[in-house]
Formats: C-alpha cells, structure tokens, sequence
C-alpha cells in the first residue's frame, strides 16, 4: 500500500482553498475532502427543515442524525443530505448567511469532526482535506499543514466573481468578512500554529500556489 500522505489546508474564505485543494488532489492522485460542505449540507438540511436560530437541541440533533456522503473526487463534487442531493443548493446565499449558526456549535463540530476523520481513515490517509479547522483539530498530524491567507479586498473580490454579476456587494462582504469573523470565534483560522506554513495567495495565482506546497511535499522524508 502506497504511504500516508494527508494534506491539511485551512484559510478564510475567499482565499483559494478548494481550488488549490482540488489542483493539489489532482496533480498528487489523491482524494480531497472539502469539510466547508459538511457544515453546508447541515446548514441546508437545517433551513429545509424549518430550523430557528436559537434551537441547538434541534441542529445538533439533526446532526447526528445526518447521513451525509460526500465525494472525495476532485473534480466530481457531489453532496448529498439524507438522500437530497445538494451539490448546487449548498453554494445558494441563504446557505451561506445561515451556516455560520451551524458551525459555530461546539457539539455540532464534534460530530462532523468524526466523521471527517472516518473520512481520512476510509482513504488510507492519502488525501487533501481544506476547511477551517484541519491543521489545528481535525488532522494536526498531518504530514503537510498549510494556513491560505490573502487580504480581504482580493477575497471579497474572488468571492464576488464566483457568484456572478447579479449578486449584491453587501451580501458578498457580509459572506466573507462577517462569516469569518462568526467562523473565527471558534476555530483560529488566521495564525498559523507551530509547523503550519503560511502561503499568501493576494498575488499569486492557484497553480503557483500548487507549486509551492508541491514542493514541501517533495522535502518529506520518504520522498526521492
Ligand atoms: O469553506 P466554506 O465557505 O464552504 O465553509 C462553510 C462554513 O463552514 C463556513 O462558515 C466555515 C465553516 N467551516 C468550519 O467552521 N470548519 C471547517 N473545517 C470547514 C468549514
């Protein structure tokens, strides 16, 4: 069997995570966990379901409850929430204003974190894994921990050519800055902790950005 190589990328949004992720998993075969979507299938199947804000009881409980199968293709995404496949609906803005309640839950994050984990086991512990949390919580042993970082006029700006032209500048900065400051309270996505690399994506294009973590890859022991 081929040795463990598990990939751990966190950043706020708008940084390039899942694209550098999904590169990465392409060009190393690896699979690819995009956790952001664990949290938004949640989040979904939350606000189907009719979900106040202020029912903990319910979220967590419809989280454990939850049978959530997500692709690990790179460039397959597939999501689906108790047999609805959501792939699409999860990117819808009222997801992303909503899933912050659903993330920020102490219980909630430790019942995806297991299942994230289960994830990484499933696939022999070759695969890239983005999120929020991974080099910190969910995987702090992985064998590369990269923190994506870029300045918040170019992760607004990214965000907003993603949703298109119709979509209202407010509602893109309240997705970006507000989320993250929401997101932050309980994972600390903006210092990188002791054996975390940090890569500034402001300047640099994916693909360069790729071929930085391509080359920590190449200094691990075991590599030629
Ligand atoms: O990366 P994203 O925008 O798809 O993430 C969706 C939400 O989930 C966002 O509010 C941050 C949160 N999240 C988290 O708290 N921990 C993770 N590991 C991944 C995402």
């Amino acid at each position: 069997m081929s040795q463990s190589l598990v990939i751990a990328i966190d950043g706020p949004s708008g940084s390039g995570k899942s694209t550098t992720a999904r590169m990465l998993a392409g060009e190393l075969h690896l699979a690819y966990l995009d956790t952001g979507a664990m949290y938004r299938a949640v989040a979904w199947e939350y606000l189907r379901t009719g979900g106040v804000a202020d029912d903990t009881e319910a979220v967590v409980q419809l989280t454990r409850d939850a049978d959530i199968r997500i692709s690990t293709h790179p460039d397959a995404p597939l999501v689906r929430i108790n047999g609805q496949d959501v792939t699409s609906a999860i990117r819808e803005p009222q997801v992303s204003a909503s899933v912050s309640l659903v993330a920020t839950n102490t219980d909630v994050r430790r019942i995806l974190t297991k299942r994230m984990r289960e994830t990484i086991a499933a696939h022999n512990h070759r695969i890239v894994v983005e999120g929020r949390d991974i080099t910190t919580v969910v995987a702090p042993d992985a064998d590369v921990r990269i923190l994506l970082v870029a300045d918040p006029a170019a992760r607004v700006a990214r965000r907003a050519a993603e949703l298109g032209e119709q979509v209202d500048p407010g509602s893109v900065t309240d997705q970006v800055i507000r989320r993250d400051r929401d997101d932050s309270t309980v994972s600390n996505f903006t210092d990188a902790t002791e054996g975390v690399v940090v890569i500034d994506s402001t300047f640099q294009p994916p693909a360069q950005v790729v071929e930085q973590i391509l080359r920590l890859v190449e200094t691990l022991p075991g590599n030629p």
